[in-house]
């Protein structure tokens, strides 16, 4: 147990040594009976300065080079800020017989300070004197007008023994008097006048005269029988100086041999009780200026806040500290001595709280919202199947961002598709386009939709619209088509009256549709809705087949029917009758779109209500469309052609299936007619 215990014990006094170390001289003892004794107060020989020996007798620190015969009792030493020793000194007093006659007295001059290093603080101390008649006086200093330069004393006076009251030093059975700085002892002097005997007095048989730290002695009426054997205590400041009239000050002091003030950071201080200098860690240090390395930085920033001002966050710094102001505060000069206010004035502070909080939501609701936006987006890609196109080779996807750019947020709207409005747009290739909503596509129709889209991508052909690509992150999914300038052929045909139509631009745009109408059936598609509001044209009058395939979408019975009511004229009556759509339904179709075409009339036309009829009826009796062709053609040569289109539109307008031509035969039938017109034309020139 006691190794274990050992190590702690001796591990903490060498800490302490280390700890004091600069207050000591090293190897010297630190302190006697719980009293410090930092150099230049010193324990034993070698350890003191001369004059400030401590005797360590039995743990009780005795001031040394006294008079032998009087102990004064150390009570503290302190070298910095205030160099200082508190001692116990005994009183001085003298006692008298009934006569008045004084028949014993102690000793009166302590002579405690032979080598002249203290003197009697003379602002922490008084001179109190006890007695019922007594005057006493202390003298001290050097040889002035008189034997010393100072006295000072006062008198004591008791009427009877119930003069006196505790607590009462004003003359009666006590008095109290300042000092004068400069007292290096406690010599008293009793008066020896006979008018201040104490004849008689049983209550006062004993004078006293002490000097006391102020403050410490309060009056007490029994004090005027005190023990004999009391001891006060006392202050004494003391310096660096002899007591031969040789003392240095700081004048002289630094550049002679033997300053004492060796540490860094320490400085010469002029003794303000007597010659002689002290020295003192300079601001921002603390520690023994009389030893080397004996200041230290000190640690304003432990300090109370009053020592060391700071109205903000303190920072010790190398023999000073720093004050700075908390964040968001500032002070107008330096924190140290002025207020840290905040930046902002507290209304300002709770605005910007609250602005700072309502950002933060509109910030939470705004992501919200775009995640919400995103979400969607999301959901409606992959309920349009955009999972299956996406991987689907040339087919561009955009985003509902790239849409909005094409579409300049849909600024130019070119008129109405099935499901939606149609708009114009611009690729960044600077490619015209057009783009459509398409029909909303459920979970059941994802398979049909995808399809669709893959098949319309695959019709390349210079007649068919070209599907340009799609966006699916709109709740119904968007085609993105090529431009046709010029409209439809509805378009041309009845709302644009005044726009001259040649009879060979009606046979280009019969052939070109017609060769596209012949791709898509080689390719085994059907269209299911031909009609020239389906025949687009581009800038150059190209005609493009447009819409295709939209009926095996279109549930029967269903938004298809209705809106292709209106269009009944153009529908094959076989399908109409069987509900099985053939590539000879779209021969019919173009039967009809043929002759509207040359006749440039509607489809509902004349007293039958179907143009159909008419010419059906024309051509039985007379053998001949002429009456029913757009006046507009007037030449010989082109009423021809319109002749030869009609014929060939009363073919595809057969009852039978079977009666009607393929839509390859008609196409090439087209071709032959300009053949023909040219060859005519060509002779005619001949
Ligand atoms: C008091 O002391 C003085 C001087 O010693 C002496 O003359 C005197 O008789 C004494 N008085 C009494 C009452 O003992
Ligand atoms: C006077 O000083 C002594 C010694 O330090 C101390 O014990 C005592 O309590 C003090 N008395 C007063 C009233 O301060
Ligand atoms: C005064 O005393 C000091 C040391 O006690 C000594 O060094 C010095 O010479 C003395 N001076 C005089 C003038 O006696
Ligand atoms: C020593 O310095 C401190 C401040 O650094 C000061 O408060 C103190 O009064 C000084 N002591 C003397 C004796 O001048």
């Amino acid at each position: 147990m006691s190794t274990t215990f050992l190590l702690p014990t001796l591990l903490l006094a060498a800490l302490a040594a280390t700890a004091t170390s600069l207050t000591l001289k090293p190897g010297c003892r630190p302190s006697c009976g719980g009293v410090d004794v930092p150099y230049p107060f010193g324990i034993g020989q070698g350890c003191f300065l001369p004059g400030f020996e401590i005797v360590c007798d039995n743990s009780r620190p005795i001031l040394g080079n006294t008079k032998q015969a009087i102990e004064v009792f150390v009570l503290s030493l302190s070298v910095t800020p205030r160099p200082e020793a508190r001692v116990m000194v005994p009183i001085t007093w003298q006692c008298f017989n009934s006569s008045g006659d004084a028949i014993k007295w102690s000793i009166s001059t302590v002579n405690y300070n032979r080598a002249g290093v203290y003197r009697i603080s003379n602002n922490h101390n008084e001179l109190v004197v006890l007695g019922c008649n007594t005057f006493v006086y202390t003298n001290g200093g050097p040889r002035g007008r008189s034997t010393y330069t100072y006295y000072t004393g006062c008198a004591a006076y008791c009427d009877n023994a119930q003069s006196a009251r505790d607590g009462d030093c004003t003359g009666v059975g006590c008095c109290h008097v300042d000092i004068p700085p400069g007292l290096s002892d406690n010599k008293m002097r009793f008066s020896g006048d006979p008018d201040w005997k104490n004849p008689g007095m049983p209550f006062s048989l004993c004078d006293y005269a002490f000097i006391v730290e102020k403050g410490n002695y309060t009056f007490q009426k029994a004090d005027l029988k005190m023990d004999l054997e009391t001891s006060k205590p006392l202050r004494l400041d003391w310096a660096i100086r002899v007591n031969n009239g040789s003392s240095l000050s700081c004048a002289e002091a630094p550049s002679m041999p033997g300053y004492m003030c060796v540490s860094q950071h320490s400085e010469c201080v002029d003794s303000t009780n007597g010659p002689g200098y002290v020295c003192n860690c300079t601001e921002g240090y603390e520690g023994n200026p009389y030893l080397h390395k004996g200041c230290t930085n000190l640690n304003e920033c432990a300090r109370p806040r009053e020592e060391y001002p700071c109205n903000g966050v303190c920072y010790d710094i190398d023999g000073s500290y720093d004050c700075k102001c908390h964040l968001g505060y500032e002070s107008s000069g330096d924190p140290k001595e002025n207020p840290c206010n905040p930046k902002f004035p507290l209304p300002a502070r709770i605005a910007l709280g609250i602005g700072l909080g309502v950002s933060i939501l509109v910030f939470a609701l705004l992501l919200a919202f775009i995640m919400h936006q995103k979400r969607k987006l999301a959901e409606h890609f992959e309920m349009n199947g955009g999972n299956i196109l996406k991987s689907v080779i040339g087919l561009p996807i955009f985003t509902e961002k790239d849409l909005k750019k094409i579409t300049k947020n849909n600024s130019e709207c070119l008129g109405n598709g099935y499901f939606g409005k149609v708009y114009k747009g611009t690729l960044p290739d600077e490619a015209i386009v057009a783009v459509k909503s398409f029909i909303k596509v459920d979970k059941d129709r994802i398979g049909e939709f995808t399809e669709e889209v893959k098949i319309q991508l695959k019709m390349k052909h210079p007649n068919i619209l070209k599907l340009m690509g799609c966006c699916l992150q709109l709740d119904v999914p968007m085609l993105v088509y090529e431009f046709a300038a010029e409209g439809s052929l509805r378009d041309i045909l009845h709302w644009k009256q005044n726009q001259k139509l040649s009879a060979e631009l009606r046979l280009d745009i019969a052939i070109g549709s017609a060769n596209g109408l012949s791709y898509m059936h080689s390719e085994d598609i059907r269209h299911g809705d031909v009609k020239p509001d389906n025949i687009l044209l581009s800038d150059k009058s190209i005609p493009k087949i447009a819409d295709f395939g939209l009926s095996k979408l279109l549930n029967p019975g269903e938004k298809f029917t209705k809106k292709v009511i209106g269009c009944q004229g153009y529908m094959d009556p076989v399908f109409r009758n069987t509900g099985i759509l053939t590539s000879k339904s779209d021969v019919y179709s173009f039967g009809v779109v043929l002759l509207e075409l040359i006749s440039r009339k509607k489809v509902e036309y004349g007293e039958s209500g179907s143009l159909i009829i008419e010419f059906r009826h024309i051509y039985e009796t007379k053998k001949s469309g002429r009456s029913l062709f757009d006046e507009e053609i007037v030449a010989e040569k082109d009423i021809l052609i319109l002749e030869e289109i009609g014929k060939l539109a009363m073919q595809c307008l057969k009852e039978r299936l079977d009666g009607r031509p393929g839509m390859k035969e008609v196409a090439e039938q087209l071709v032959k007619i300009k053949e023909n017109i040219v060859h005519t034309t060509a002779t005619t020139l001949r």
